[in-house]
């Protein structure tokens, strides 16, 4: 069991949530341990704090500590990812980022509290609610955890709700070799005409012929008409300020993959944060093609260009409970950096 002089440290707890044909069920629980009384413990987890009544607990006991990047550390990568994702009308709160684009993405429409907002904290929080009336926003805070845990904390007091967990993923450049070949070609202009009439999503005859592995992954500096429908159709519609989202980069790169005149694959790069990080977005590859080895074609080509711009370390950002999406970036070598939570004030 747990003592005082546990406090600050990693643990574990094994906690019994129900009783089911008279067997205990248990979870699981990692984090910081911040509180020990006789009655409950209260543990940092990268979702936020968790109070457990000690009558809970079957199991408890330090584990040893992971390397957690330095706040410094998040802040940067939180503002390369940031660059990645330009928001058309912005505003500042001391350090803080205030973001809207017509409502299109949470990234691009939440204010990003890094750093010191020159205020008090319910100051800060009061000031970011009124800044997202003026835009007719619903106010939208993304939480880097455990860095903008306090900032958590107030808005748990003011009820605000929270999104699923994303994970922000890193690795080093150049990435891991792919297991297969891969055809690919590079260019600056826009992507071949063939198949601009098809787009991931739609389903069908593709690659019935068993194209896939002699598909190629171009890689042009604005994306196509098709490519653009599929990010309509991810993200909602298509304002014009998500053209600015997508486009408004100095280095950005738009994936097509086509087979059989179809477009069956996208993806996204950037590079940002002083040349050094290579951001990827909306990997996507249509229903009927996937696990042909797209998704990791499409990565590998925009690590290598990304690498030729200068970039050392790659990034992206996936919810915690998109199983597919996570098991590709563990294999291509991702792992997680830093999590953060959306939060949504209350109606
Ligand atoms: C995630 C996604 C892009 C993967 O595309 P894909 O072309 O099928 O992926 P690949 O074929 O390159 O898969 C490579 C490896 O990733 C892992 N993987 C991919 N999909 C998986 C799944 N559904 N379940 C488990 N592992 C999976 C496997 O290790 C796979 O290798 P294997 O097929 O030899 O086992 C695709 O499922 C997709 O478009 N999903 C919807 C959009 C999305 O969530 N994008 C990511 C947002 S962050």
């Amino acid at each position: 069991m747990l003592r005082q002089q546990d406090v600050g440290y990693r643990i574990v707890v094994r906690r019994i949530v129900g009783i089911r044909e008279g067997r205990p069920l248990f979870s699981d629980a990692l984090g910081e341990l911040v509180e020990l009384s006789e009655t409950h413990l209260t543990l940092s987890t990268a979702q936020g704090h968790l109070r457990v009544p000690v009558a809970q607990v079957h199991r408890a006991k330090r584990v040893p500590p992971t390397r957690r990047p330095t706040a410094a550390a998040v802040v940067a990568l939180e503002r390369a990812a940031d660059e990645a994702w330009p928001a058309p009308t912005r505003g500042q709160l001391g350090d803080w980022l205030l973001r809207s684009a017509d409502g299109w993405s949470g990234r691009a429409n939440s204010a990003l509290p890094i750093g010191d907002p020159d205020r008090p904290l319910p100051a800060a929080v009061d000031a970011v609610e009124r800044w997202y009336a003026e835009q007719g926003q619903p106010p939208i805070i993304n939480t880097p955890l455990p860095l903008a845990a306090p900032v958590g904390a107030e808005l748990d007091a003011r009820g605000w709700a929270a999104r699923p967990p994303v994970l922000v993923q890193t690795t080093p450049l150049p990435l891991r070799p792919p297991g297969s070949a891969s055809a690919a070609r590079s260019t600056t202009e826009q992507p071949s005409a063939v198949g601009q009439t098809g787009a991931v999503g739609q389903t069908g005859a593709v690659g019935q012929t068993g194209a896939w592995s002699s598909a190629v992954v171009e890689l042009a500096s604005a994306p196509s008409a098709a490519w653009l429908a599929v990010a309509a159709g991810r993200k909602g519609g298509l304002p014009d300020a998500a053209r600015h989202v997508l486009t408004a980069v100095d280095l950005v790169r738009f994936a097509h993959v086509y087979v059989d005149g179809t477009l069956v694959a996208v993806g996204r790069g950037t590079v940002t944060g002083q040349g050094r990080w290579l951001g990827l977005s909306l990997i996507e590859v249509l229903p009927a093609a996937r696990r042909q080895g797209l998704a990791v074609r499409v990565i590998h080509e925009l690590a290598s260009w990304g690498v030729s711009s200068g970039a050392t370390y790659a990034f992206l950002q996936v919810e915690q409970h998109n199983v597919a999406a996570v098991a590709l970036y563990r294999r291509l070598g991702f792992s997680t950096h830093h999590t953060y939570l959306t939060r949504v004030a209350p109606h």
